[in-house]
């Protein structure tokens, strides 16, 4: 008898449970095919359950949550709710009170998938982002002084610990050894300007490399010059490192450069604690309903989330399907021009795993 994983779906918001349910079949057929089970149980934490009730998040969320081997989620965001409240306060509260410190983007381009960079193919666009998921820009420190006056001021404090910045640089350290693809690590910051963050954040690397990572080969690398490369030369990247805020907006660049929002996943990870996997794209509200939306990025989370959980030939599987997929059937990765709908390439994804594709 395999393992059994209690799973916490949270569809969210817009296209989130269109796309969920597409995640969710292709789980069941993964377990079908490799002998665990999973247990799912649904929450309703969304635009939709605030508009209704006013309330975004149940304080007991985080402790629920801590009850379950893993927590796979749709979207957030609404487009009748003022933007931040459901996203700072689902996604980032959820982040935080689960202390999910790390925020993993792989930036990968799949066979037969369009990439905006020039003559770049699938050997060339390999990486993972290891994102900084509970300090920086986003703890929310500051505020106001004489608001809304000519003398206002306004203050966002980033901030970074010994400690957050140590295990997320050892998070990025372990996985460039696990990886075994080129055994490199570059640390993403901006140390001619910041000159405190980045500061301890350089500082932390290379002590951590020098004493304990001699086989990986570890460089800094300012972010602004990361953006360029990543356009121009993503084939010297493995692994970067970096901080909350600049994660954010460098995975919206590696996205694009792997085809885009359909098929880009990503995992915010407490390696001692319960783990969230999610697309990283929004919630769609335009295409809602409409049975167009890609499902691959919740498809693809949902392979990060079997990894995660130790069901790593059920991962590679999943992922094996979905190249399959993007090489041979599926035309373009846009809403609507899949050449199948939502639900097709479910089944297709689905297919694929049981017939051990
Ligand atoms: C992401 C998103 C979130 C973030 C938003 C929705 C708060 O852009 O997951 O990258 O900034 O982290
Ligand atoms: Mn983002």
């Amino acid at each position: 008898m395999g393992k059994s994983y209690n799973i916490a779906i949270l569809g969210g918001d817009g296209t989130g449970p269109e796309v969920m349910a597409e995640g969710v079949k292709v789980l069941k057929s993964s377990a079908q095919k490799f002998g665990f089970s999973v247990n799912l149980t649904d929450f309703d934490w969304g635009g939709e359950r605030y508009k209704r009730t006013g309330e975004v998040l149940p304080d007991s969320a985080a402790d629920t949550l801590r009850q379950f081997d893993a927590i796979y989620l749709g979207a957030i965001g609404h487009p009748d709710v003022a933007p931040g409240i459901l996203e700072k306060g689902i996604l980032l509260r959820l982040r935080f009170e689960l202390d999910q410190y790390i925020n993993l983007r792989p930036v990968k381009l799949y066979p037969g998938v369009d990439t905006p960079l020039k003559d770049k193919t699938p050997a060339q666009i390999d990486y993972v982002v290891v994102r900084e998921n509970t300090e920086g820009l986003y703890v929310g420190n500051g505020g106001f002084f004489k608001k809304g006056t000519a003398d206002e001021v306004a203050i966002q404090t980033s901030v970074n610990t010994r400690k957050g910045v140590e295990r997320c640089l050892r998070f990025a350290f372990d996985l460039a050894r696990k990886r075994k693809k080129k055994n490199t690590l570059g640390l993403v910051a901006k140390t001619n300007v910041l000159t405190y963050a980045s500061n301890l954040w350089e500082r932390a690397f290379h002590e951590i490399g020098q004493k304990d990572y001699t086989d990986i080969q570890h460089d800094y690398y300012h972010v602004d010059a990361t953006c360029m490369w990543m356009v121009k030369n993503p084939e010297w990247f493995d692994v970067l490192v970096t901080d909350n805020l600049f994660g954010d907006i460098i995975t919206d660049l590696g996205a694009m450069t792997q085809g885009g929002m359909g098929i880009a996943a990503g995992g915010n990870i407490n390696p001692n604690g319960v783990s969230m996997f999610e697309p990283i794209g929004g919630s769609a509200p335009k295409y809602t309903g409409k049975n167009v939306i890609n499902p691959l990025a919740c498809i693809c989370a949902g392979s990060m989330m079997l990894d995660q959980l130790g069901e790593t030939e059920a991962a590679a599987a999943i992922e094996r399907a979905v190249m399959k997929a993007t090489a041979e059937k599926i035309k373009d990765l846009g809403a609507g021009r899949m050449g199948y709908s939502t639900t097709q390439v479910g089944d297709m994804i689905a297919q694929f795993v049981a017939d051990g594709m």
